[in-house]
């Protein structure tokens, strides 16, 4: 059995394929399926081009399939899908495409495989399998996709300044595959990138945030924003970001290039957490930066309060792009807002009021906190670096103990040995420690409300079991009991 045969000999392939055969089609596996196949990465949708109908095709295989599989037909758009097992199944007729200069949508009409594989986007995408059961397996790669696939290249199939002209939103596709898969982008097809930047222009925000996701959720997301600066197209998607880039010389002082270092913050992010809204916050930590730029000759270049007017341009952009504005966008605001909490609490020393009231402020979001303000360290003096993160591993420790400390509070009993010994006009002793154990046990266990009322409630109950009387109005008053000691 030939490798690719071995690919996809599964029995879903070969239903559809006989299915095709007794409907007197050709049929393919195709795209980026294929794509994904090849490279063992897995997929949730697989795409089948036929020459013919492709809604004729889903539903008979539907039919093949399943009793009660249900098919959702895209009627003007000449394509059908259906779910199984999980899986999404697409099914479109073979095209010939051609574009309107002012729109995404083209004109579609009938063709044949080679011109549906023609039409695709990159070389790596241009490849189909046969499922037909006399050529199954058989690849079909007018364009060498497989070799590109193997030397890690991205091409477009014909003159880039058509695929890129025709489908601007392949430009950011580019970017993404790129940055994904850490391809290269072949030189003729990234300046044709370069050249037709400006057709962006026609995309809906919403497909270019479904680009830049994928660019931020991949290993290293610096590689797409590189990219994105060198070919012009970083202004038609975070223009913002673009305004950081370039390094400002006064009297002989310059400031960071705050784009790169950026970039540099995000991959570290990225290499701790998989969170995409902490790396929405790295991304976007020092955006405030441009506009609270200052120069003085007493103190340089300044950047004053620049994560709070960071923090207030998040909003903008997450509504532009059509980013979640609820509990995702608030987390990156507070991301941006606090960064530099951290790094500023070890450079004094570090008191547990303050260690709480940075824990208390970002709550859940700390330990994402902490993982960016890590990050946030770029410094290439290597001993200044080293002295941050020991500083860091400090402040660490400081948020487990006052945790660990807090959680103790939170579970101690309500009421103590006086309290005990009041109540019940007992002396130091046996009975005492009795009361004080069983009290300190329920209440960690969570067996009582943490009140002063179900403490005494509970203790009445216990004392009368052990043959004891108790008076809750002999208890000393809360309010004047002079309060244990604890550290701060
Ligand atoms: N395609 C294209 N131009 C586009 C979008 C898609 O030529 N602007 C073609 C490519 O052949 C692609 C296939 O349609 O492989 C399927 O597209 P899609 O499912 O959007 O993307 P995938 O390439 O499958 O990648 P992913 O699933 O990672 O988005």
């Amino acid at each position: 059995m030939s490798e690719y045969k071995q690919l996809i000999d599964k029995p879903i392939f070969h239903t559809i394929g006989r299915v095709a055969d007794g409907m007197g089609r050709e049929a393919y596996v195709v795209g980026g399926f294929v794509r994904d196949l090849l490279l063992g990465r897995p997929s949730k949708d697989i795409d089948f081009v036929t020459v013919g109908s492709g809604i004729d095709l889903a539903r008979a295989s539907a039919r093949a399939l399943g009793q009660h599989i249900k098919v959702t037909v895209f009627k003007s758009f000449g394509t059908a899908r259906l779910a199984w097992h999980g899986t999404e199944l697409e099914f479109v007729g073979a095209r010939r495409e051609s574009y309107d200069r002012n729109s995404r949508n083209p004109i579609v009409e009938d063709g044949t495989l080679d011109e549906d594989i023609a039409r695709r986007d990159f070389t790596i995408n241009a490849m189909a399998l046969c499922i037909n059961a006399d050529r199954f397996g058989a690849l079909v790669d007018n364009y060498n996709g497989l070799d590109d696939l193997k030397a890690g290249i991205i091409r477009t199939p014909l003159d880039p300044d058509i695929t890129f002209s025709d489908d601007p939103l392949r430009i950011l596709r580019a970017v993404r595959f790129a940055t994904q898969l850490g391809f290269r982008i072949a030189p003729e097809t990234l300046m044709a990138m370069a050249r037709n930047a400006g057709r962006m222009t026609i995309l809906a925000h919403e497909r270019i945030k479904d680009e830049l996701q994928k660019i931020m959720a991949s290993p290293k997301p610096s590689i797409g924003f590189v990219l994105m600066m060198k070919t012009g197209v970083l202004p038609y998607v975070l223009p913002e970001l673009e305004a950081m880039s370039g390094v400002e010389t006064r009297h002989g002082r310059g400031h960071k290039d705050n784009f790169y270092h950026t970039l540099e913050v995000l991959d570290n992010v990225a290499a701790r957490t998989s969170d995409i809204w902490t790396r929405w916050g790295a991304l976007l930590h020092d955006i405030g930066k441009p506009v609270t730029k200052q120069w003085d000759a007493k103190n340089g270049w300044t950047f004053h309060n620049h994560n709070f007017v960071g923090s207030k341009m998040v909003p903008r952009i997450f509504r532009r792009l059509g980013l979640p504005l609820g509990e995702e966008m608030r987390k990156v605001q507070k991301l941006v807002e606090l960064h530099m909490r951290p790094i500023a609490l070890v450079e004094d020393e570090v008191t547990d009021s303050a260690v709480r009231r940075l824990a208390n402020y970002a709550e859940e979001d700390l330990e994402d906190l902490m993982i960016l303000a890590r990050a946030d360290i770029t410094s290439k003096n290597l001993e200044k670096k080293q002295r941050f993160l020991e500083n860091f591993d400090i402040v660490d420790e400081k948020i487990r103990a006052v945790r660990a400390l807090d959680l103790d509070r939170a579970f101690r009993p309500a009421l103590d040995g006086f309290d005990i010994m009041a109540m019940f006009g007992l002396p130091q002793g046996r009975e005492v420690g009795t009361l004080m154990k069983e009290l300190t046990r329920v209440s960690k266990d969570c067996e009582i409300e943490p009140t002063r009322q179900a403490a005494i409630d509970f203790l009445l109950d216990l004392g009368t079991r052990m043959g004891l009387h108790g008076d809750p109005s002999l208890l000393p008053d809360p309010a004047t009991k002079p309060k244990k000691k604890t550290s701060n």
